[in-house]
C-alpha cells in the first residue's frame, strides 16, 4: 500500500473514530437527560423514558462504540503496524473491559429495569423492584461512562515508555549541567 494512500485512509478512519466518539458520548449524556426528565412523570412517561434509553443504547451508543474500536485499531495498524505504542494497548484493554461490562452487566440490568417499567404501566402501580433495578443499571452506567472518560484521557495524554525515558534523560541532563 502506497504511503500517501495509507495516510489518507488513516485520516478517514480517524474522522470516523471521532464520529463514533460523538455518537457514543453524546447519546450517553442525552440518555441521562431523558432519564432525569421522565423519572418524575407518570408511569407511562417513566416507561417511555426507559424504552427510549434502551433503544438508543442498543442502536446509537453500542454502534458508536464499535465504530470507535474498529477505526481505532485501523488507525493504529496503518500508523504503527503491530508494534503499537503503549497508550494504544491501554486503550484497547480499557475498550475490552467496557465491552465486557456492557454485555454482561449493564445491558442485562438495563433490560430488567425497562421490563419493570412496562410491568408498572400494565398493573397501574410502580413495581417494588423497579427502583432497585434502575439503581443497579445506573451504577453500571456510571462505571462505563467513567471508563470511557479515562480512555479519552489516555487518548489525549498518550502515555508512552519513551516519553517517560525522555523525561528521565532531560532531568539527568539538567542535573549534570547544574
Ligand atoms: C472507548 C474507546 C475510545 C475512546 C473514547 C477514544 C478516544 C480518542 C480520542 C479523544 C482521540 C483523539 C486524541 C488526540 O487527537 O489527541 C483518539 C485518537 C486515536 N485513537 Fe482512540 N479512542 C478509543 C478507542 C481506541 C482504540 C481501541 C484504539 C486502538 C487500539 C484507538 C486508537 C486511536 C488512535 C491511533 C488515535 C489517533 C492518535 C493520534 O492522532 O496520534 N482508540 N481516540
Amino acid at each position: 500500500m502506497g504511503y500517501a494512500f495509507k495516510r489518507q485512509l488513516a485520516r478517514v478512519a480517524l474522522f470516523a473514530h471521532f464520529i463514533g466518539l460523538t455518537l457514543c458520548l453524546g447519546t450517553i449524556f442525552t440518555n441521562i437527560m431523558i432519564e432525569r426528565h421522565t423519572a418524575s412523570g407518570s408511569l407511562e412517561m417513566l416507561s417511555l423514558g426507559r424504552d427510549l434509553v434502551t433503544l438508543s443504547s442498543h442502536n446509537l451508543i453500542q454502534t458508536g462504540f464499535l465504530i470507535m474500536v474498529f477505526t481505532g485499531i485501523l488507525v493504529t495498524l496503518l500508523r504503527y503496524g503491530i508494534r503499537a505504542p503503549l497508550w494504544a494497548w491501554i486503550k484497547l484493554g480499557l475498550s475490552a473491559v467496557v465491552l465486557i461490562l456492557v454485555i454482561f452487566a449493564l445491558d442485562p440490568a438495563s433490560s430488567v429495569a425497562t421490563e419493570w417499567a412496562r410491568w408498572s404501566v400494565e398493573h397501574g402501580q410502580l413495581a417494588p423492584q423497579y427502583l432497585n433495578s434502575v439503581a443497579r443499571a445506573g451504577r453500571y452506567g456510571v462505571i462505563v461512562l467513567a471508563l470511557l472518560l479515562v480512555t479519552t484521557f489516555v487518548a489525549i495524554w498518550k502515555p508512552t515508555r519513551l516519553l517517560f525515558r525522555a523525561t528521565q534523560e532531560r532531568r539527568s541532563a539538567v542535573s549534570h549541567s547544574s
